[in-house]
């Protein structure tokens, strides 16, 4: 059996009378990408903080390449590579020399890939990274990540600041890291951003991994929200796998979620009804965690 990259067991964090962390056990094995989701405040950044030897745990244990994360972070810095959701950066160097310096920073140099990467996320090197928006900054710590050759991708909340089209290239970036064997760890609010990517998922709320496991195994949790205008008049309620029904605001418009499995009957009823109009989105966060405690 190949030995995985970071294993936790039970980590725990307190802050003062505060317990961020109480039970956080994941493991990420090499060329998986894994998924790290929950609400604000769960301790998503808490535990990545941990798992750079930036905070110390109160609790648990926690291993990169078979490294303790506190005890031989700087082993484990070298072959790992962060990008944090804010960005700060220097401000009076230009993005170039920032990119340059995280690059040293981490014993790399400045190759034709980051030349590439600078190239592909459309980034201008030579302003000052006072001058960037949040966006720019991410990318600046984003390029100088992908440049590096790591065997560990540690990404908390990345795509918070960029638009689709550097989402997708960030997409991109990660999938080529895991055809090539990486392993990542990637927090994330957007979940369908997760569902694309990742082999795998570790649901954390208040402390706690309360689901972790393949997309096929946690499907079950899965709901797409529509919005649809018709012809003719429509019941949702009377729809199997359709919930949280509204009516409106147009006449003839209805808001709802449908379970992943009732979509295909869904689609074919509405449609029988004459869509003037529809939207569908990927279920949020919060209608995930909605669904997922409104059954207990
Ligand atoms: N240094 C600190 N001192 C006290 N409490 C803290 C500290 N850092 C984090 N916390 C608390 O720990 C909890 C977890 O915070 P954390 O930043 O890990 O959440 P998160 O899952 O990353 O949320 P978000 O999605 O908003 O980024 C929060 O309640 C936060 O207020
Ligand atoms: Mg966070």
């Amino acid at each position: 059996m190949t030995q995985p990259i970071l294993k936790s067991h039970q980590l725990a964090k307190r802050f003062g009378q505060f317990q961020a962390l109480s039970d956080v056990t994941l493991t990420v094995n090499p060329g998986e990408v894994f998924g790290f989701i929950g609400p604000n405040g769960a301790g998503k950044s808490t535990t990545i903080r941990i798992l750079l030897g930036l905070i110390r745990a109160t609790g648990g244990s926690a291993t990169i390449f078979g490294h303790d994360v506190w005890r031989d972070s700087v082993a484990i810095h070298q072959r790992l590579a962060y990008v944090p959701g804010d960005v700060y950066l220097w401000p009076n160097l230009t993005g170039g020399e920032t990119i340059d310096l995280l690059l040293k920073l981490n014993g790399n140099a400045h190759t034709t890939r980051t030349d590439h990467l600078i190239q592909q996320f459309g980034l201008d090197p030579t302003k000052k990274a006072r001058t960037y928006s949040k966006g720019n900054r991410q990318k600046v710590a984003l390029i100088a990540a992908f440049s590096q050759d790591a065997d560990f991708y540690i990404f908390d909340e990345p795509t918070s600041g960029l638009d689709p089209l550097n989402e997708r290239l960030f997409q991109a970036a990660v999938l080529k890291l895991k055809a090539q064997g990486k392993a990542v760890l990637l927090s994330s609010h957007i979940l369908s951003e997760v569902e694309r990517m990742c082999d795998r998922i570790a649901i954390i709320r208040e402390g706690r991994i309360i689901e972790t496991g393949t997309l096929a195994q946690m499907r079950h949790l899965t709901r797409t929200e529509i919005t649809v205008t018709t012809h003719r008049p429509l019941a949702p309620h009377q729809l199997t796998g359709v919930h949280a029904v509204q009516a409106g605001p147009q006449p003839n418009q209805w808001q709802f979620s449908v379970d992943a499995s009732a979509l295909a009957s869904v689609m074919t009823q509405l449609s029988a009804a004459g869509v003037v109009a529809l939207q569908s989105t990927p279920p949020t966060l919060e209608d995930l965690f909605m669904h997922y405690y409104g059954k207990e």
